[in-house]
């Protein structure tokens, strides 16, 4: 069943395209520049480097059809609980929907809440900005620091950075790590009085956030006195009683809400930091930017549909050409985070082996992601990219406007791009053998007009979009995380000494080996 016919038609294809050279691929049809080519609003995406022909377009999406790609978008937009595992709804669009239409979960209409949410966070976020909210000492807030790990860590510390301009009122510094040398380090340069500590946890169980607020509270306390926690802490968590518990007031509480997934998060109140940092109208863009992307998702034909093609010639590399990993290589600086984003939001997601049924998934899931920063990853893994034995697609993101107006370093990092994806797909051809590539390697162009948060918005929801596609088309649930908690069990069985199973004594062993080493 999971084995269509257009997945047939596809395992077919593919050995006419493995018989193609680059030549035959790019050079006969150089129109493709120009057709494989998607806009909505301020992004573009150029799929004419992929290595795929005009019939593998179409044999892909006779795959999204047969897969019905359409019916199941139709039910996580309505808010269906298609997350069957959690028996929750996937509602994270409905954070950055525009206007008041009923949105139901379980019966009740959660556009209220939303938006009263919403509406507390810019309250706050003014309030902070103004320094009408201020400190202990009455010291305005100068820096923010974001307490949290996963999804309540990645995505608000990408979009902080690539959102940041030179006039903000705030930093923003992001601890995750359990290693206390991330907080310390951050700790180090700051004053305070000036303090804000943000902790965000869905669940607000989770240990590293636990230990890094614990620790900054201890800071915290020693330099203002244990009264200033309240004024010095906000937190964002489903869970209000354990907030409540740790002494965050109520006006300091911001809700999240089971509906949302943590990799999905930024778009509710665990966007607080970055609404700190670049204040209620750019937090207003983000949002909208992804409400367009959602919009062009629901309505585009399958064939124009830009996060449905990246999904499917995901698919092409992943399950017909066999390739086991995805490079995504941003040619910004401030984009430095996307690699690590998009690996917790597609491998946490797709890094599953059964299917929602719970059989064993029919083919390969999520690839391996991995990046850095354009140029900097040329001079690195590049070299493994043009010529390693593995050919694996990469994801070039660029961005048009030269907003630093630099115009000798942004020539540069265009250059290099372009002159990388033309290296990958065409190659080069020479008498010594250390001096050939073979080309035919599969890159994406999604280009940003500028690095701003509304383009910042279409670019993060149009991979959200990707990963619930690829997820509906490998039939698998890519809302839930079960992979992880076992490692946290053990980890919390060690600690108590209270380690079971047959593996216990060798771990117990190396355990004691390691904490005997460090006397
Ligand atoms: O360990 C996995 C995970 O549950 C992620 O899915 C999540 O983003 C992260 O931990 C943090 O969880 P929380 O927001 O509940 O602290």
């Amino acid at each position: 069943m999971s084995v269509t016919p257009a997945w047939q038609a596809l395992a077919r294809h593919r050995e006419v395209v493995r018989a193609k050279t680059p030549e035959d691929i790019f050079l006969a049809d150089p129109a493709r520049l120009d057709a494989w080519d998607i806009r909505v609003g301020g992004l573009r995406y150029s799929y004419a480097f992929q290595n795929a022909d005009a019939e593998t377009l179409d044999l892909l999406v006779d795959l999204a059809r047969e897969k019905q790609v359409e019916a199941w978008r139709a039910k996580m937009f309505a808010g269906e609980k298609i997350n069957a595992t959690e028996k929750r709804a996937v509602l994270h669009t409905a954070l950055r929907r525009p206007g008041d239409a009923l949105i139901a979960v379980d019966g009740m209409d959660i556009v209220p809440q939303i938006r009263a949410t919403q509406d507390r966070i810019a309250a706050f976020v003014d309030g902070v900005r103004s320094g009408r909210i201020n400190g202990a000492t009455g010291k305005s807030f100068k820096h923010v620091v974001n307490i949290g790990i996963g999804g309540s860590d990645l995505g608000p510390r990408l979009a902080a950075r690539a959102l940041l301009g030179n006039s903000s009122k705030l930093e923003a510094h992001f601890v995750a790590n359990a290693d206390a040398f991330e907080l310390l380090r951050v700790l180090r340069n700051l004053d305070a009085e000036e303090t804000l500590f943000v902790v965000v946890s869905k669940t607000f169980t989770t240990q590293e956030t636990l230990l890094n607020m614990r620790t900054a509270r201890q800071w915290l306390a020693e330099k203002l006195g244990e009264d200033a926690v309240a004024r010095h802490f906000a937190a964002v968590s489903v869970n209000q009683a354990e907030v409540s518990k740790f002494g965050i007031p109520a006006a300091h509480m911001f809700p999240m809400w089971d509906w949302v997934g943590g990799r999905f998060s930024l778009w509710s109140a665990v966007g607080l930091s970055v609404a700190l940092v670049i204040g209620n109208e750019g937090f207003s863009a983000l949002l909208a930017g992804a409400a367009e992307m959602d919009a062009h998702f629901q309505t585009a034909p399958l064939a124009q549909n830009m996060p449905v093609m990246l999904a499917l010639l995901g698919i092409w590399n992943r399950n017909f050409l066999g390739q086991p990993a995805l490079a995504i290589l941003p040619y910004s600086e401030r984009l430095r985070d996307l690699p690590r984003y998009l690996q917790q939001l597609e491998m946490e997601s797709n890094g599953k082996s059964v299917t929602r049924e719970g059989a064993p998934a029919f083919c390969e899931t999520a690839p391996a992601l991995f990046g850095e920063c354009g140029t900097v990853g040329q001079h690195s893994f590049h070299q493994w990219l043009h010529q390693g034995t593995s050919p694996i697609p990469a994801d070039f993101i660029g961005v048009v406007a030269d907003d630093l107006n630099r115009p000798d370093h942004h020539r540069a990092l265009l250059t290099n791009m372009v002159a990388q994806i033309g290296a990958l797909a065409f190659g080069q051809k020479a008498a010594v053998a250390h001096d050939v590539y073979p080309g035919g390697r599969s890159s994406n162009l999604l280009l940003l007009d500028r690095l701003d948060p509304y383009c910042l918005g279409l670019l993060l929801a149009l991979y959200e979009h990707k990963v619930f596609v690829q997820g509906i088309i490998w039939n698998i649930n890519s809302f839930d995380q079960p992979g992880v908690e076992l490692g946290k069990r053990l980890a919390r069985s060690l600690d108590s000494a209270a380690i079971e199973g047959p593996a216990a004594g060798m771990m117990g062993r190396l355990f004691a080996n390691l904490t005997q080493n460090d006397k």
